[in-house]
């Protein structure tokens, strides 16, 4: 027999959605299978790897370990909420030229995780990437190309921060 299904009403990467779905359903599947963002990866599917990391109500959340009703009336932003219109994220640019992303299954984890670090601290020391990306696994790159395309991306912020200020 299949589960009941209730009704959520959430708000991923600025769209408002109204979805039926069977409220223990993780909201990693909800994302893939009902709304076809299939940004975020599964790795190890029990909050170890951050793959999955999501950013909802402006913390990072494991969405595999989140049942979907747990995001009624949330504001949830994933990886496509990156470059809305195709425009790449200076983070996402980053990662591009510095080698930060080989296979990239751990890449939109990462992102999302670097997202939030950068909008809690947009100048973080390298201790502090460290830190704001520890619950993110990666088994490809040995971690220090994703965190000098931490670094890459908030000096690139900045600059175009005082290029903004000087064209004013
Ligand atoms: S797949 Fe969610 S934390 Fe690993
Ligand atoms: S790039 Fe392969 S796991 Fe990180």
């Amino acid at each position: 027999m299949s589960s009941p299904s209730t009704t959520i009403r959430f708000t991923v990467n600025g769209e408002q959605r109204l979805l039926r779905v069977p409220p223990m359903k993780r909201l990693f599947d909800v994302l893939r299978e009902d709304l076809h963002l299939r940004g975020a990866k599964e790795g190890c599917g029990e909050g170890e790897c951050g793959s999955c990391s999501v950013r909802m109500n402006g913390e990072l959340v494991n969405s595999c370990l989140v049942p979907v009703l747990q995001a009624e009336g949330a504001t949830i932003q994933t990886v496509e909420g990156l470059a809305p219109n195709g425009e790449l994220h200076p983070l996402q640019k980053a990662f591009l030229a510095r080698g930060g992303a080989q296979c990239g299954i751990c890449t939109p984890g990462m992102l999302m995780a670097a997202t939030q670090l950068l909008a809690r601290n947009p100048h973080p020391s390298m201790a502090e990437i460290r830190e704001g990306l520890a619950g993110n696994l990666c088994r490809c790159t040995g971690f220090v190309r994703i965190f000098e395309s931490v670094v890459a991306a908030a000096n690139s912020s900045e600059e175009h921060a005082q290029q903004a200020a000087h064209a004013r």
